[in-house]
């Protein structure tokens, strides 16, 4: 595979090609979404982008952009950690979510999907950090939480969150301490 990760700047093309697979990915099954890039859009340029511990990459393959991922410090007062605060026991909770790294979004070009592209998103995301855990929400009806499992998340939870919806799997992952992995 010759694809290679770069840092998701926000804006210019680069940016405009993440956003392009994200959209891509997500108007198919199981999501149908047609909005998402757009609101992925205004979280990335709002809050998201500003949070502590933001990191933003692509995937490359030459010019084009194939993948995206971004992740963020999770921490009391977000949106997702608060929901998942209140469905989780009390030592689920500490374990997992205190001096975690939140996985938010992950993309992959539809037509390049299968190919690896996810896993090296996945591993590049994660690898380096200060962080404790790694966590992540995958609908139960989708395929990402095979991938997820693959790379070593564990089912934490399955939930519905406040707003609705189809059932999550709230999924967890052991980081190393710093230094002991290969990424940077
Ligand atoms: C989930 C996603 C990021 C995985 O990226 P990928 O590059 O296809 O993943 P990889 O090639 O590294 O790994 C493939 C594994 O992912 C899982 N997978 C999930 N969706 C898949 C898809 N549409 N095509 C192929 N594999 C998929 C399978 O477990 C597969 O393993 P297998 O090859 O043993 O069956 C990508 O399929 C995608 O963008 N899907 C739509 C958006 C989405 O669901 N994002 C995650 C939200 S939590």
């Amino acid at each position: 595979m010759t694809v290679r990760i770069e840092p998701m700047p926000l804006q210019g093309p680069l940016f405009e090609g993440a956003l392009d697979v994200y959209a891509e990915a997500f108007a198919g099954a199981p999501y149908f979404d047609d909005d998402r890039g757009q609101e992925v859009r205004m979280r990335l340029l709002g809050e998201h982008g500003r949070r502590p511990g933001f990191k933003a990459i692509v995937a490359m393959d030459g010019d084009e952009v194939v993948g995206m991922t971004y992740a963020y410090s999770s921490a009391p007062g977000q949106w997702w950690h608060d929901e998942v605060r209140k469905r989780i026991p009390a030592n689920a909770y500490r374990r997992w979510l205190v001096r975690s790294l939140e996985v938010v979004e992950v993309a992959v070009a539809p037509s390049r999907q299968g190919e690896g592209i996810g896993t090296l998103l996945v591993e590049s995301l994660v690898a380096g950090r200060d962080e404790h855990t790694a966590v992540l929400s995958a609908r139960c009806d989708s395929r990402a939480h095979e991938l997820y499992r693959r790379l070593g998340f564990e089912e934490l939870a399955r939930v519905v969150f406040s707003t609705g919806g189809a059932p999550f799997y709230i999924m967890g992952r052991q980081l190393p301490p710093r230094g002991e992995d290969a990424g940077g």
